[in-house]
């Protein structure tokens, strides 16, 4: 028995990194699965090495056509849909005063309107299925401070803010919506940073590491699960206490 059977998700950005390991995780428990990402090749790769049990779909996050798509797809594929997890997003590691207005609004449109697409795209077919759990994927940098994160980190804190109205929101047809604020996990995404900063940021995190792309598949696995029947509005930090 797996813990997601008979369930359907979509994981976007599951090209690589932690949206690969959980469509992994979720495909081994028991759920169908879609999986999106801009990298079409690698996506279609991952969904292919899943097996029938995974639908890959190009698609761009920030595209409000992309998701109907996507939407779509899902149904046909699979007839319904229980699961989201709005986990693409993109970084750079810039100050607020060396922001240009171009930078920020594409981390914008990609990290924050496509959660709030994402999150408006599936609320119909989850009513349909009786209910759902949407994940966000957040960050430690939604959660404090952040040098030289001021677009990343703001598109985390409204990624945490909007999981919390949504939550309030959706309670009511069964549909639950919760964050998993990641810390610093060994993906693709670091692969910009310097040997000194990932030192840094491992030297802050208590537990000194990074985390693997499963231990936060397991947290979304928890959280999509019907172990998290009444979790809603939760940020669940899953960062070896780099926040505390
Ligand atoms: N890696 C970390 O240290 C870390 C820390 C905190 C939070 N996070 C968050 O975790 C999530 C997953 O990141 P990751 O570490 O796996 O990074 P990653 O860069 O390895 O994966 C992100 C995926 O999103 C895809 N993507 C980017 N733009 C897209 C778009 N417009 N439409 C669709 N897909 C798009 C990329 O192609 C990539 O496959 C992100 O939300 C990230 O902000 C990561």
């Amino acid at each position: 028995m797996g813990r997601l059977d008979g369930l359907v998700a979509i994981v976007t950005g599951a090209a690589r990194g932690q949206g690969e390991a959980e469509a992994r995780l979720f495909a081994e428990e028991g759920a169908r699965v879609v999986l999106t990402d801009i990298l079409a090749d690698q996506g279609a790769r991952v969904a292919a090495d899943i097996g029938a049990a995974a639908r890959f779909v190009a698609h761009d996050v920030a595209s409000p056509e992309g998701w109907a798509e996507v939407v779509r797809a899902t149904l046909e594929a699979f007839g319904r849909t229980d699961i989201l997890v709005n986990n693409a997003a993109i970084v750079r590691a810039l100050r607020l005063e060396d922001t240009e207005p171009e930078l920020y609004e594409r981390l914008y449109r990609v990290n924050q309107l496509g959660v709030y697409l994402g999150m408006r795209a599936v609320i119909e077919p989850m009513k349909q299925a009786g209910g759902g759990s949407i994940i966000n994927i957040a960050s430690v940098a939604g959660l404090k401070g952040a040098g030289s994160l001021f677009a990343y980190a703001s598109t985390k804190w409204a990624v945490r803010g909007m999981s919390k109205a949504a939550a309030f929101e959706l309670a009511r047809y069964k549909i639950r919506v919760n964050t998993i604020c990641p810390g610093v996990i060994d993906t693709p995404m670091n692969d910009g940073n310097s040997e000194r900063m990932m030192e840094v940021l491992v030297k802050t995190t208590p537990m000194r590491r990074m985390g693997e792309p499963r231990e936060i598949a397991e947290a979304a696995l928890y959280l999509a699960s019907p172990a998290a029947s009444f979790v809603t509005g939760a940020d669940l930090t899953v960062d070896g206490g780099m926040a505390l």
